[in-house]
């Protein structure tokens, strides 16, 4: 049995069930396999895992490396192209994938201190935004990459299947998917990273800052800038939030050279599509009534910036 925090082993089974306990279970032995395959040593989990089980080694081929190790599939396959078609923003290399075992490495980056490294949330936010402006796919968008418009789909449905007969979380939902239309209309379709956020952005040896883990989802890229703001603003007291959401809409619409409406609606729409990931999954009572919460508060801050009144009526 390889020692894996608690809040990892209930993260698998809130997010996949059955599936996930079995996976949990098999991790051991897979981990064994892949080392014995790719000739990996010195294996050390990493601190912040979350859905996948990370772990930094050595290669006697590659040297210093991560080794990933996922419940989906196709999830880390993406992940793995995406790595080559996100040419613009500078993402960490991919070096080998094993389909049985859903495992990859990559290159290790070093010292890989994340962008909270930075000591103030302007630092952090001009710095995201900086690395977000280079992401310019707009030419050609690689076939095979999952659509953004596609997982709010299935996870609002889903999440509506589940709470059949009440009504708080429809209105949200209800409000994102009118938002979701007016980027459409007024946005370029890009390949977007996907899980764009602090955690995800790391210094490299030459002190540059190097993107790893992308999903690779097709969408707007107001939905990255979005991903960073939520990940922003829960670092952020409640009585600042208002003033730094305002500033990183500027912030971010400048870069992408948009406007800060559409990038404040990309931001809702990815809380409200957060959340109901979360809600979709195997969680007890108290953690929903947790996030239905969130998500009215969520609804109280954007609308009072936007101007727009709350729930559905925006
Ligand atoms: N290429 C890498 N170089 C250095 N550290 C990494 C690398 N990839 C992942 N990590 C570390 O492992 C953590 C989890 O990896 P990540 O790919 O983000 O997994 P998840 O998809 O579960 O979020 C990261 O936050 C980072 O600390
Ligand atoms: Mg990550």
């Amino acid at each position: 049995m390889i020692p894996l925090p608690r809040k990892f082993r209930t993260n698998i089974k809130e997010t996949f069930g059955e599936k996930g306990r079995l996976w949990l279970k098999d991790l051991p032995g897979k981990l064994d396999e892949i080392c014995h395959i790719w000739n990996l040593t010195e294996c050390r989990p990493v601190n912040d895992l979350s859905f996948n089980y990370v772990c930094t080694a050595r290669s006697d081929r590659f040297g210093p490396v991560v080794l990933k190790i996922g419940v989906e599939s196709s999830e880390l396959e993406n992940e793995f192209r995406s790595l080559r078609y996100l040419k613009s923003m500078h993402l960490c290399r991919g070096l080998a994938f094993d389909s049985e075992r859903n495992a990859m490495l990559l290159e290790r980056v070093t010292p890989g201190e994340n962008l909270f490294s930075l000591d103030s949330p302007e630092e952090q936010i001009k710095a995201g935004a900086s690395l977000l402006k280079d992401n310019e796919n707009t030419e050609t968008i690689p076939q095979g990459f999952p659509y953004y418009g596609d997982w709010l789909k299935r996870s609002f449905q889903k999440t509506r299947n589940k709470r059949a007969g009440t009504t708080t979380v429809d209105a949200f939902f209800k409000k994102a998917e009118i938002y979701w239309l007016e980027q459409a209309n007024r946005l370029p379709e890009t390949l977007n990273h996907g899980d764009f956020h602090h955690m995800n952005i790391l210094r490299n040896e030459n002190r540059e800052w190097t993107v790893i883990d992308p999903q690779g989802v097709i969408g707007y890229q107001t939905a990255d800038c979005g991903r960073f703001i939520l990940n922003q603003l829960g670092r952020t007291d409640n009585e600042n939030r208002s003033e730094l959401l305002t500033e990183m809409s500027r912030v971010f619409a400048e870069a992408l050279k948009t406007t800060e409406e559409l990038v404040l609606k990309g931001a809702y729409i990815e809380q409200m599509l957060s959340c109901s990931w979360t809600l979709e999954g195997f969680i007890s009572e108290e953690k929903e009534r947790d996030i239905i919460e969130k998500m009215e508060a969520a609804d109280r801050l954007y609308s009072s910036i936007l101007n727009a009144p709350q729930g559905i009526e925006g």
